[in-house]
């Protein structure tokens, strides 16, 4: 059976009886040191899109449709200022809410932003931080990433951390260079009890919004890249529990072959994150 499988059926598919039990437990114990610890979480990153009310039916929407969905971690990140009714709307139901952004001071002068305790304040749980839009739009540094990912986890949220290369860096060879710069950047000064609390999200900038997703053992080998650098900065228990996601073009035809891959623990999704059917067929792909 592909480890994929069990991903999305954590209940083994042998009875536990304690004659055959000691066949599988080599088998229990591998996948128990693999990925079985690590649920996929798929976010939504719905980007400055949408109104109140689409924001309300899109919400109200995945929730029933994702009712019984009880292995998988699932997240929306409306606008910021969507955060606060869409997380009173899905209160009480198995989907969280994040934020796209937060700034990095508790409090004070700082005209147009909001901080990381404000929106934990409305219910937030996980914020993306360092989009690649942020980084090449906006001009975020990963020293500004970094500087707001401790003041998210100081006030409790996720951070979902994105890294990822241009095309052109991609082109050059320097993938991974570029990515470990971003993850040394943004992880510099947390610790190993708060890194294992982040997500990161690998998404390739040339395959943000353009329909080119990487294919799956491009996003395995960078992924399985990202997974060292946590070991070799931290250690292996540290490495062994953080959730990397991947993020660019993913939707429901292509999320199965993804998510499948053993270091693949998740999807970030801007596009098709903005219907029911194309968002619930990535966290249900078939
Ligand atoms: P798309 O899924 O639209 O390519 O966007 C990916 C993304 O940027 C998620 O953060």
């Amino acid at each position: 059976m592909k480890q994929a499988n069990f991903r999305y059926a954590p209940v083994l598919p042998f009875r536990a009886n304690p004659i055959t039990m000691g066949r599988h437990i080599h088998l229990i114990k591998q996948l128990f040191n693999n990925n079985m610890t690590r649920r996929l979480l798929i976010a939504g990153n719905w980007k400055m899109n949408l109104t109140l009310s689409a924001s309300l039916e899109l919400a109200d929407g995945l929730k029933q449709a994702a009712s019984s969905v009880a292995d998988v971690d699932i997240a929306v990140c409306p606008p910021s200022i969507y955060v606060q009714p869409v997380a009173a709307s899905l209160k009480g139901s198995n989907i969280g809410v994040g934020a796209q952004n937060i700034y990095f001071e508790k409090e004070g002068a700082f005209t147009g932003e909001i901080s990381a305790a404000m929106l934990k304040d409305v219910g937030c749980q996980y914020v993306i931080l360092g989009h690649s839009e942020r980084r090449n739009i906006l001009g975020e540094s990963s020293e500004l990433v970094n500087l707001k990912t401790h003041a998210a986890l100081v006030a409790g949220l996720t951070p979902i951390v994105c890294v990822g290369e241009l095309l052109k860096e991609r082109e050059a060879g320097t993938t991974e260079q570029v990515v470990r710069r971003q993850f040394d950047g943004s992880f510099s000064g947390i610790s190993a009890e708060d890194m294992k609390k982040c997500v990161i999200a690998y998404e390739p900038v040339w395959a943000i919004g353009t329909g080119k997703v990487a294919t799956p053992d491009q996003a395995e080998e960078v992924h399985a890249a990202i997974r060292k650098m946590i070991e070799k900065n931290y250690n292996k228990e540290v490495a062994d529990v953080v959730r990397i996601q991947y993020g660019g073009s993913v939707n429901d035809k292509n999320a199965k072959e993804i998510l499948a891959k053993p270091n693949v623990d998740g999807a970030l999704v801007g596009g098709a994150s903005l219907k029911v059917e194309l968002f619930m067929g990535i966290v249900r792909p078939v």
